[in-house]
């Protein structure tokens, strides 16, 4: 069957361009968000409520945006983010983000009442399954839970009270800090496996060692996997989806200077079906942010991809 005619696309609303906002590529807008209100989840994790009614109408869970944190030139470049939550009713978004540089830390300190530009929705976003009882996966590493979690919320309200034995999430992080609190997650329909490297909260070790173990058990097979979460994470999801037969989307990371397809910087090396001899790449804001596990070219990606020197871009 072919995959176009097994998965559908939420039918949103056309998007449609209010005051304070205008057309920048096709179905994205540059837009004034008014930051509603900012919150510390834990550790270094925030969480940012802002009212951007244009951009909440036409988003779809997996897409992203780029935001200028602060005005003037300090610093230079807009940063990407997922959208964690879509409210279009209220008009409002929300962003999970974890402070790692300037950039999100200047993010750390907007208050309510201020104002960001934003340009979005960008990029290509989840596929939601047709099929409301087959079991799915989930696998997110870091901040990777953050495009997962609109996604989970939709896959949960369209399955209704309709086993969450059936929904697993793999969520796992260097070190209990850097995960959102168990409490998070309670009463959502799902069924969640933590993992931390130093052992600081549930399984000790990589969430993707995790999840194979619990794969070789036996007892949950997934139909699909949705995941994302750094390259090396994703590798491993790839490897085993391929292995495995599985279907798999994955929310590839990259840095990104515009996001808009203008500065070709986070190219990645992309499968051509039917000729592994072809060298073309693929741009992670324009073609993805969402891949399937046999598009990328997974063994010609750059150790410096993998670990990118981060201060190469500001
Ligand atoms: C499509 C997409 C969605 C993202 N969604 C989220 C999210 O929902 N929550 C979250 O916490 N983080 C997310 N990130 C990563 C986030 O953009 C970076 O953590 C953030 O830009 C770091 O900015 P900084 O100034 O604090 O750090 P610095 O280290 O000072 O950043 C320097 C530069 O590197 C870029 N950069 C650094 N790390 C990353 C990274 N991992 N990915 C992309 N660019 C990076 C920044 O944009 C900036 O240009 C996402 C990245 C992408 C590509
Ligand atoms: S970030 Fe510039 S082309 Fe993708």
């Amino acid at each position: 069957m072919k995959r176009e005619a097994r998965s559908k696309k939420r039918l949103l609303p056309a998007p449609c361009f209010p005051a304070g906002t205008s057309e920048l590529t096709l179905g994205s807008i540059i837009e004034e968000a008014r930051i509603i209100n900012q919150q510390r989840i834990s550790g270094q994790i925030f969480r940012l409520r802002l009212h951007s009614p244009g951009i909440a109408r036409a988003a779809h869970c997996g897409q992203f945006l780029m935001m200028r944190v602060r005005e003037g030139t300090d610093p230079f470049l807009r940063r990407p983010f997922s959208f964690s939550r879509i409210y279009p009713g209220d008009g409002d978004l929300e962003i999970i983000y974890r402070v790692i540089g300037r950039g999100t830390w200047l993010m750390s300190q907007l208050e309510p009442g201020s104002t960001s530009s934003l340009i979005g929705p960008l990029g290509n976003g989840f596929e939601l399954p047709i099929d409301t009882t087959v079991p799915l996966a989930f696998i997110a590493g870091g901040m990777g839970i953050a495009p997962l979690l609109e996604l989970i919320a939709q896959v949960v309200s369209d399955r209704g009270t309709k086993g969450p034995e059936k929904l697993r999430l793999f969520y796992g992080a260097r070190t209990a800090s850097e995960l959102l609190p168990e409490d998070f997650f309670r009463g959502q329909g799902i069924r969640v496996h933590f993992a931390t490297d130093d052992g600081s909260f549930g399984y000790k070790g990589r969430i993707t060692q995790m999840f194979e173990k619990i794969m070789a058990e036996g007892g949950f097979r997934p139909f699909e996997l949705y995941s994302c979460g750094p390259l090396a994470m994703q590798r491993h999801v790839a490897d085993w989806a391929l292995t495995n037969d599985t279907l798999a989307q994955l929310s590839m990371e990259s840095l990104m200077a515009c996001g808009i397809g203008a500065c070709l910087g986070c190219a990645l090396p992309a499968a051509t079906p039917g000729d592994p001899e072809s060298e073309r790449f693929v741009h992670v804001c324009e073609d993805g942010p969402i891949f399937s596990a046999g598009s990328i070219k997974w063994n010609k990606i750059l150790v410096q991809q993998m670990h990118p020197p981060t201060w190469l871009f500001s």
